[in-house]
């Protein structure tokens, strides 16, 4: 039985699908059983890196989704609109929709599930997050017997990407962007990858699942790498650190049932001290580390972004659905296990409540005593130090790291807050979380 593929959008990731469906020789034998149908694209005239017969090209994604030969959608176009509008018009036509769309699923997930549940189809998102490594799957079905408590991970390819080469070559920052743009990691619009925001909605995806509820994605803290100075990066790596963008779920309430269930969900950039499991991912690759009951810590790794490894998720997915179209499954309702469910309540709480170790840089006067005031202010506060460095400044003045051992959030930027004032302070430089 053929089924057939509709794709929207042929660009990075749509290509590298059409890639597999056209070679399908040595991969599973449901590869051989998908057939191209039809696919939308925005410029007809512009040159392709595979070769798509031109009666299957098409301006029109409506026409796409409506081609009564085309069973499965598969979304690759990105953008929050037309995609969302697109899906739901799929969910709407009895079609099982397969989307690599973060920003949407993120978004608009509980109502695209909802219309899914409702219409008795699928949509699986398993190339959403983290390229190609199999996450989505694992947190929905794997890992199903397990309390999750943390999920965390460096999940976006580019700014990884960029810090690896950053830290490793000295390169600059924006050279490594346009590589990374060049290599089709970065999204049409990079900002959401270097200010976090792609991290972010993958972060909101994997918490909705691991945790059985939707979260609010507007809710996320989030700061990206945009910002992020070269010295921070180089002084992290003399104390021992390396400095990763992290994507962070945690429980914050550790009873057994909680409901609502409170998370700490943010994304920053952070000193992982060198021995840490994910200090050790470089380039465009990723890594989740899901921390559960009674799994204990497991990690996933491998490349987060990119044609093929992305392509990879999409079939995956394609897969799943013709696996069970295949064994006539349709009637039979919706796999709970493939298919997104809810079960809890999630809501974000204040990051000031929160418990961290900070690293800081402080720009000082080069003179007596001013480690010492530094060093009175955290202790007043009650914020204790673990170490303190004073490196050469620049212009004759100091500059002055501080790491600091756990402390509430609410506490230590009271504390900060003091030490700028003082008059030996010409201000905070940066201000980096730390594991
Ligand atoms: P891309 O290279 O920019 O490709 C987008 C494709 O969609 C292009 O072929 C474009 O047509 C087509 N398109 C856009 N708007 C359209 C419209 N209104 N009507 C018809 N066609 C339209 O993007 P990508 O990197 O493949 O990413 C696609 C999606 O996958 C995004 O949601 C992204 O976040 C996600 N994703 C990407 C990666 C990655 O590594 N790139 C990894 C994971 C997930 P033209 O070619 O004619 O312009
Ligand atoms: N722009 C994204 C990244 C693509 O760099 O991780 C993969 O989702």
């Amino acid at each position: 039985m053929t089924i057939g593929i509709g794709l929207l959008g042929l660009g990075t990731v749509g290509a590298g699908v059409a890639a597999i469906l056209a070679s399908p020789e040595g991969r599973h034998p449901l590869v051989g059983h998908l057939a191209l149908r039809r696919v939308a694209v925005r410029d007809l005239g512009r040159p392709r890196p595979i070769e798509i017969p031109s009666e299957l090209l098409t301006t029109s994604p409506e026409a796409v989704i409506d081609d009564p030969a085309v069973e499965i959608v598969v979304e690759v176009m990105g953008g929050l609109e037309p995609a969302r509008s697109l899906i739901l018009r799929a969910i709407a036509a009895g079609k099982s929709v397969v989307t690599a769309n973060k920003a949407v699923i993120a978004r608009y997930g509980e109502e695209i599930a909802a219309a899914a549940a409702e219409r008795g189809v699928y949509v699986l998102i398993e190339a959403a997050v983290g390229g190609g490594i199999p996450i989505i799957e694992p947190l929905k079905q794997s890992l199903g017997g397990n309390r999750i408590q943390r999920v965390s991970g460096i999940i976006n390819g580019t700014t990884n990407y960029i810090l690896s080469r950053m830290a490793d070559e000295g390169a600059a920052y924006a050279d490594v962007l346009a590589d990374a743009q060049r290599l089709g990691y970065a999204e049409a619009d990079p900002a959401a990858d270097v200010q976090g925001g792609d991290a972010a909605d993958k972060i909101a995806i994997l918490a909705g699942l691991a945790y059985g509820g939707p979260v609010e994605r507007s809710a996320i803290a989030t700061e990206g790498i945009d910002r992020l100075d070269a010295r921070d990066v180089a002084y992290a790596a003399q104390l021992g650190f390396v400095v990763k963008l992290l994507a962070v779920a945690e429980r914050v309430d550790s009873s057994e049932v909680a409901a609502p269930l409170a998370l700490d969900v943010r994304v920053h950039p952070t000193l992982l001290p060198r021995q840490h499991p994910l200090a050790g991912v470089h380039g465009v690759n990723n890594a989740i580390l899901v921390e559960g009951d009674p799994v204990g810590r497991v990690m996933f790794y491998g490349p987060g972004a990119g044609a093929g490894p992305t392509a990879s998720a999409v079939v995956a997915d394609i897969l799943n659905i013709a696996g069970i179209r295949q064994m006539g499954g349709a009637d039979a309702g919706l796999d709970p296990l493939l298919a997104a469910s809810s079960w809890c309540r999630c809501v974000l709480v204040d990051g000031s409540a929160t418990h961290h170790r900070n690293y800081v840089r402080l720009l000082t006067r080069d003179e007596a005593g001013v480690i010492g005031k530094i060093g009175t202010g955290f202790g007043q506060a009650g914020v204790s130090i673990q170490s303190i460095i004073q490196f050469e400044g620049q212009g004759g003045g100091a500059e002055i790291v501080v790491i600091t051992h756990e402390v509430q959030e609410s506490r230590f930027r009271a504390a900060l807050a003091t030490i700028e004032a003082l008059a030996e302070v010409d201000g905070v430089a940066a201000c980096l979380r730390t594991l």
